[in-house]
């Protein structure tokens, strides 16, 4: 019997199988606003098959946009336009996520294909980026942030509230924090992004504040019985890599303290020096790690694309869920597929009838 393919329940929320889309973003917005483009990009891989599609990392505030194409959760019309994209990959049988979030010092930068730098000082589209200290992260991205002021600090995390109320009212039934990545939740935490001397920065404690304080204040509006997540860069490969480990596994203890219900684990990418062991499913042995020192359900993704090897990240148990991204854009029915190969010929979830009826007769390879 396969475990990709038994249903996961998290709070009130129950995934037909195990295999998540994460969030992935596509730069299409204008105005944060979504269009035809993600109405035609979300129900298709909703279709596909997986339990749960969370949609792309949106802003909390328009400085929070990665580039100036991000989506946005700032105002009532940008939620009103989503609402609709929830609704969507709920009829294709996936449960709706999304993740919200603050991309800090990499913020106001072109679209990956148009250079993944930072927007040139004079690009009127440009803007002031916010970070816990004035330090650039280099490399691609120079901009020298704004050192956020305490009142920058309850403001934005004022801004996370009002955008998981919105993501509520739109009809999300599982939200993801965006606190990975090198973005503004990951550079409160890193040593590379963080030199205050305040309350915000120095100890683990200190660096863990601003991360357990959003937490605490989204779980407030975030109806109980509905999952509340977060993705976060557990290690950098910068050579320090069992003490960022453990400091991890304490910050997450810490989270699960404070409502958070699983962890999406994933990289830090604080410094532009970090060496990263690319291979197939690299981070699947240290996501086991948080899995089991933080006894809280985790997922992971980064070329967990084999089925064989997504089968064995959760019957192994160092996987509760198995994100499987890039492969996805290539093919919207990667899960069908993955059923077939480690030996599900009638997946469990639910094909809508018009498409079981035939599917019982002919089979598409
Ligand atoms: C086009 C694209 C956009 C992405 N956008 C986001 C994002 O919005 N938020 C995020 O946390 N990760 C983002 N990522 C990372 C993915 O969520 C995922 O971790 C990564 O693609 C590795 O998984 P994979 O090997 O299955 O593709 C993005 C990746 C891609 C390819």
């Amino acid at each position: 019997m396969s475990a990709l393919f038994q249903p996961f329940k998290l709070k009130d929320v129950t995934l037909r199988n195990r295999i998540a889309i994460p969030p992935m973003c596509q730069y299409m917005a204008t105005d944060g606003v979504v269009n035809d483009w993600h109405r035609v990009h979300y129900p298709a891989l909703a279709r596909g098959g997986a339990g749960l599609v969370v949609v792309e990392a949106t802003a909390v505030s328009p400085e929070g946009r990665i580039t100036p194409a991000c989506l946005g959760l700032w105002n009532d019309a940008q939620a009103d336009a989503l609402a609709p994209i929830a609704a969507s990959i709920k009829a294709a049988g996936a449960v709706p996520g999304i993740q919200i979030g603050h991309a800090g010092r990499k913020a106001s930068a072109n679209r990956p294909w148009e250079g993944d730098d930072h927007l040139a000082a004079d690009d009127a589209r440009g803007w002031e980026t916010l970070s816990p200290s004035a330090i650039a992260f280099g490399a691609n991205l120079p901009r020298v942030p704004r050192e956020m002021t305490l009142e920058d600090i309850a403001r934005v995390r004022a801004d996370f509230v009002a955008a998981a109320r919105r993501a509520r009212d739109a009809g999300f039934e599982w939200l993801e924090l965006h606190f990975a990545h090198g973005y503004l939740g990951q550079s409160f935490f890193s040593v590379y992004a963080n030199r205050r001397e305040d309350a915000y920065g120095g100890s683990l404690e200190n660096r863990s504040r601003f991360l357990l304080e959003t937490l605490a204040a989204v779980r407030e509006v975030w109806p109980e019985n509905l999952p509340l997540t977060a993705r976060f860069g557990v290690i950098e490969y910068d050579g320090r890599d069992e003490e960022t480990l453990a400091e991890s596994i304490e910050l997450t203890r810490k989270l699960k303290r404070e409502g958070l219900d699983l962890l999406s684990v994933s990289v830090g990418f604080s410094t532009p020096e970090a060496n990263i062991p690319w291979a197939p499913a690299f981070l699947v042995p240290i996501a086991g790690q948080v899995r089991r020192g933080a006894a809280l359900p985790v997922a992971s993704a980064w070329g967990i694309d084999k089925p064989s090897i997504a089968e064995a990240s959760v019957r192994d148990g160092r996987l509760d869920l198995v994100m499987v991204g890039r492969a996805h854009l290539a093919n919207p029915h990667w899960p069908l597929q993955a059923a077939r190969a480690v030996g599900v010929e009638r997946p469990t979830w639910v094909l809508p009838a018009p498409y079981a009826h035939w599917l019982e007769r002919y089979r598409v390879e």
